[in-house]
C-alpha cells in the first residue's frame, strides 16, 4: 500500500511543471487607493494541460496570465517557469521567456500596415530568423490555420474571425511552450468563436502544447480539461473537468 502510494508521488513529481505560482499577489495603485487584482493565488500547471481560467470582470484573470507570461512583476509571491524563479531573470532572458510565450488577445493585437504573412512574421523577426526562413515558417502557419489564400491581406481586409487566426499564427509560428489566450473568442461571433477553440485544442492535444484560455464563456470554458475559477483575485475553484 505504502510501496504503492510512494510510485504515485514520484511519478507525479516526475511529470514536468511549465508554471508554479505560489502565493502571488498584484496590487495596483489607483492614485493614493490600492486596487488588490490578485489576493495570494497558488496553482501549478503540468506540461500539456488545458486550462480553462473563468470568472467575473474584474476577477484577475488578466492579471494572472501577465504575471505567467512575464508581462508584468507580482507585487509578492513568485512565479517559477520551467523551474526558475522569473523576478532571478535578467532583461534579457525575461525577453527570451516572452519569446516562449504564445499571446493571443481578444483585441487580435495585429499591426494595421502589415500584411497577414508579415504579422506572423514578427515574432521570428525579433527571434532573429533570417528573411527566407522566416516567409516560409510564416506561410506554413497561415496554411495551417485555413489562411494559405489569405497571406498578402492586411487586417482592415480580413474579418473578425480571420483576423484572431493571424493571431493565432502568430502566436505559434515560433514552437511556444505554451500558449497564453486571454478571452480569444470574446469578438467574434460563436461559430467562429467555437472554430478558433477547435484549432486550440487540437494543438494541445496532438503537439501537447500547453494551453491556457481566458474566458468568461461557459461553454468555452467546460471544453477545458482543468478549470480555475477566479473571485476577487482570489482562486474559487479548482476543477478537472474530465
Ligand atoms: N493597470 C491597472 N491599474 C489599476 N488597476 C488595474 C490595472 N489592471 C487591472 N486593474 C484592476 O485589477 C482588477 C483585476 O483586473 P483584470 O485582471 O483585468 O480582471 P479580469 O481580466 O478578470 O477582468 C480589476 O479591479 C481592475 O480594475
Ligand atoms: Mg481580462
Amino acid at each position: 500500500m505504502t510501496a504503492t502510494l510512494e510510485y504515485t508521488m514520484e511519478s507525479e513529481d516526475f511529470i514536468p511543471k511549465v508554471i508554479e505560482i505560489k502565493n502571488l499577489t498584484k496590487l495596483y495603485m489607483m492614485g493614493e487607493v490600492p486596487v488588490a487584482a490578485l489576493r495570494g493565488v497558488s496553482l501549478s500547471v503540468n506540461k500539456g494541460e488545458f486550462i480553462a481560467v473563468i470568472g467575473p470582470s474584474g476577477s484577475g484573470k488578466s492579471t494572472l496570465l501577465n504575471m505567467i507570461g512575464a508581462l508584468d512583476r507580482p507585487t509578492s509571491g513568485t512565479v517559477l517557469v520551467n523551474g526558475t524563479d522569473i523576478s532571478t531573470l535578467t532583461d534579457n532572458q525575461l525577453a527570451d521567456l516572452r519569446q516562449s510565450v504564445g499571446f493571443v488577445y481578444q483585441t487580435f493585437n495585429l499591426i494595421s500596415r502589415l500584411d497577414a504573412i508579415g504579422n506572423v512574421e514578427l515574432p521570428l523577426s525579433i527571434a532573429g530568423v533570417r528573411k527566407k526562413l522566416r516567409r516560409s515558417k510564416a506561410e506554413v502557419m497561415l496554411k495551417i490555420v485555413g489562411l494559405g489564400d489569405r497571406i498578402h491581406h492586411k487586417p482592415s481586409e480580413l474579418s473578425g474571425g480571420e483576423r484572431q487566426r493571424v493571431a493565432v499564427a502568430r502566436a505559434l509560428v515560433n514552437n511556444p511552450a505554451f500558449i497564453i489566450m486571454d478571452e480569444p473568442t470574446g469578438n467574434l461571433d460563436t461559430k467562429t468563436g467555437l472554430e478558433i477553440m477547435e484549432f486550440a485544442k487540437k494543438l494541445n492535444r496532438e503537439q501537447g502544447i500547453t494551453l491556457i484560455i481566458v474566458t468568461h464563456d461557459l461553454e468555452i470554458g467546460s471544453q477545458a480539461r482543468r478549470t480555475i475559477r477566479l473571485r476577487d483575485g482570489q482562486i474559487e475553484s479548482d476543477e478537472v473537468n474530465y
